[in-house]
Parts: structure tokens; C-alpha cells; sequence
């Protein structure tokens, strides 16, 4: 059987959609050097699904060991999320963003392309649109100068993928996901990252669970219902379906080779970061260690997403909230803590 090849497989989101590919029939491979991840990930992953996926612990840029995985693997499909992601570390070294997710995917389009692959997903980010007048966002907003060099190299990202299809036998899915948060129902697989995350949710549970002192709330007069920051949070299991969506989408021939389409994953509601740390005061029943200090350069006050595309063309509408979200990531928390201590 054919597989599909999933870049960052033991990561936050590569992990998660690995699992509900599996659930869906797809036999995966995994290319992850294990950057921001570990190991142990595949165990969890064989843990709910029953099945042990192979990873690779190959780096994107040795195109040399990367020709090696595609000699010993029949794939005919890439779900490519391997990247580094932290906008500040971005700033401070641009040349190791740059060539890890620039010059990586180069070569992973170099040897789908030298080896016949008919399919192509990949991991964007509502950065691209930075902060746009018109909300909810839709696939038509302008894309603004990056303001960072991450958000750079996804929008570069983007365009080599629409360039280096042309006119080849293969198609595209370019998924611009809003904020992915929470965990799997399970509890059995979580966000683990190496780098210590900097996302709101999983700083409001490290706070809560004792790991960090304090959450900074960074400016409370921005014209938002309650004068904090507006992002779209988006469940991790439901953004690892659309990923199985996308591809049965790109399979149904619904998409002409050489196309690459472009798609927002969000649930279209905005939540403040006070909403978010009302919630997890309600889920977890305390109180959290905040304060609110000024505005952090680079913010952008609000972002939400219009993903009507998604539901039209791939019949993805995803069905969690920030509560499940709150819960699960909390639970997922939980469990870390105590397998830390043990
Ligand atoms: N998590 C978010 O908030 C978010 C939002 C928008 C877009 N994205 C994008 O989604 C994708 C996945 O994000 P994530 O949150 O799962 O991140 P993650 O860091 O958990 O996963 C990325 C994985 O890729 C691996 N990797 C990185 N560079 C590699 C290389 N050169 N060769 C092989 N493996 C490499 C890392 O070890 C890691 O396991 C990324 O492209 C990210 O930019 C994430």
C-alpha cells in the first residue's frame, strides 16, 4: 500500500493528524530529526491507534539522507508540517529559519517531484495576513509584509509550492491554520515540544500547573470586547482532520494538477485572552497567576478566520470550543506534570 509521507510526524500537529489519518485508513511514514520533538511520540501515537508508524529522524536540509527515504518508502502523498516556528527566535537568527524551512522544503519538492508524488499539503499559518482591516479573514485578504522572518518563510513557502507545481502532475493544499490548541480526547498525546511553547494556551496551563510563575497578559486597551487580544483558537484534532479532509479532497480529483488551493482552519469565533483564562479558571476550578502589562510590540490586536472554503470544498466544520480545547489541554497538562515527577 501507498503511504503518506508526514514531515514533523513526532510534532505538536504532525502527531495529532498521523493519529486520525491512521483512524481513516491511511498507512503513514514520518520524516522528523526530532528538532522540537521526541521519540517517545511514536509510542503514543501506536498507543491509540494500534499501529507503530516508522519515523525517519532524517533534517529536511541533507537532501542526501531525504533521497534515501524516498528509495526505501513508496509514497504517493506529503503532508509536509517540519519547521521551525517561534516568531521571536526567527528574529534573532533569520539565516537558521531560512534554510531549515526555505531550503528543506526545497528539497522535499525536489524529490516529490523527481519521484512522482501526486499530492501536496501544507502547514501555513494566518500570519501571512498580518493585521487585516476586514475581519473574519478570508482566503481573498491581501497578504501583508511579514513581520517577522517565520512568517516570511511561509509565505515564500507558499509561492514555491504554486511556482513548482505548475504544469506537473501534482496538486496542492496550502492550509493556513489560525491558533491550534488542546490535546487528544484520549489525554495519550499532547503538544511536548523541546522549545519552551509560547502560544497562550499552553502558557496558561504551564502557569497553572506551577512550571512558570506568571502569565503576562500584554495590553488591556486594545478595542477588543474587553480590551485584551482576539485569536481564533482551533482544536488540535479537528485541524488534524481537515488534514485527512484535504487529501481525500486533492484525491477526489476536484483539484487539477498543478493547482495549489489555499485554505483557512479556524472556527470563525474570536476568544480574548481574558476569555481564554476565564476558561481554564472554569475547567481547572482556580484561580491563575496573571497581570496585565503593556502592549507587546509586533501584536496585532484581533484575528479571526472565515473558514467557509473549508466547509464548502472539503466538508471540514470543526466541532470543538474553547472549552474543549481549556480541558483537554489542561488534562494533558496534568499528566506531563506527573509523568515528570515520577
Ligand atoms: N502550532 C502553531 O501554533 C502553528 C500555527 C500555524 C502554523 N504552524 C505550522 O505547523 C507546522 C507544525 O507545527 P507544530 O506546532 O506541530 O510544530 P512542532 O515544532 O511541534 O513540529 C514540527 C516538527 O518538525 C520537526 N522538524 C523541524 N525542522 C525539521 C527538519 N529540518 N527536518 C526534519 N524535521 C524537522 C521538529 O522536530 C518537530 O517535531 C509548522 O510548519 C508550523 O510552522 C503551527
Amino acid at each position: 500500500m501507498a503511504k503518506i509521507l508526514v514531515t514533523g510526524g513526532c510534532g505538536y500537529i504532525g502527531s495529532h493528524t498521523i493519529v486520525d489519518l491512521v483512524e481513516h485508513g491511511y498507512e503513514c511514514v514520518s520524516v522528523d530529526n526530532y528538532l522540537n520533538s521526541d521519540p517517545s511520540v511514536l509510542e503514543q501515537i501506536a498507543s491509540i491507534t494500534g499501529k507503530k508508524v516508522k519515523n525517519y529522524p532524517v533534517d529536511l536540509v541533507n537532501k542526501e539522507a531525504l533521497k534515501e527515504v524516498f528509495k526505501q518508502e513508496d509514497i504517493y502523498a506529503i503532508i509536509h508540517f517540519a519547521a521551525l516556528k517561534a516568531v521571536g527566535e526567527s528574529v534573532e537568527k533569520p539565516l537558521l529559519y531560512y534554510r531549515n524551512n526555505i531550503e528543506g522544503q526545497i528539497n522535499l519538492l525536489e524529490c516529490a517531484l523527481q519521484n512522482n508524488i501526486y499530492h501536496f499539503i501544507f502547514s501555513s499559518s494566518c500570519t501571512v495576513y498580518g493585521q487585516s482591516d476586514h475581519l473574519p479573514v478570508t482566503e481573498e485578504t491581501p497578504i501583508a509584509k511579514a513581520e517577522s522572518p517565520y512568517g516570511y518563510t511561509k509565505q515564500v513557502c507558499e509561492r514555491i509550492i504554486e511556482d513548482s507545481i505548475r504544469n506537473k502532475e501534482m496538486n496542492a493544499c496550502l492550509l493556513r491554520y489560525f491558533n491550534p490548541a488542546g490535546a487528544h480526547d484520549s489525554l495519550q498525546l499532547g503538544e511536548s515540544p523541546i522549545n519552551p511553547p509560547m502560544n497562550l494556551i499552553p502558557v496558561i496551563t504551564e502557569v497553572g500547573i506551577g512550571s512558570r510563575p506568571e502569565l503576562k497578559v500584554f495590553g488591556s486597551d486594545y478595542e477588543t470586547r474587553d480590551g485584551s487580544c482576539v485569536r481564533d483558537y482551533i482544536h488540535v484534532m479537528d485541524l488534524a482532520n481537515a488534514h485527512t479532509k484535504s487529501l481525500q479532497y486533492l484525491e477526489s480529483k476536484n483539484v487539477d494538477f498543478g493547482d495549489a488551493e489555499v485554505f483557512n482552519l479556524g472556527t470563525g469565533e474570536g476568544t480574548t485572552v481574558l476569555e481564554a483564562i476565564n476558561s481554564w479558571e472554569e475547567v481547572s476550578g482556580e484561580k491563575l497567576n496573571y497581570s496585565i502589562v503593556d502592549r507587546r510590540e509586533g501584536d496585532i490586536p484581533a484575528i479571526f478566520a472565515d473558514y467557509s472554503k473549508a466547509k464548502e470544498s472539503l466538508g471540514w466544520d470543526p466541532k470543538r470550543g474553547i472549552g474543549d480545547i481549556m480541558k483537554t489541554a489542561w488534562g494533558w497538562e496534568k499528566i506531563r506534570r506527573e509523568n515528570i515527577v515520577k
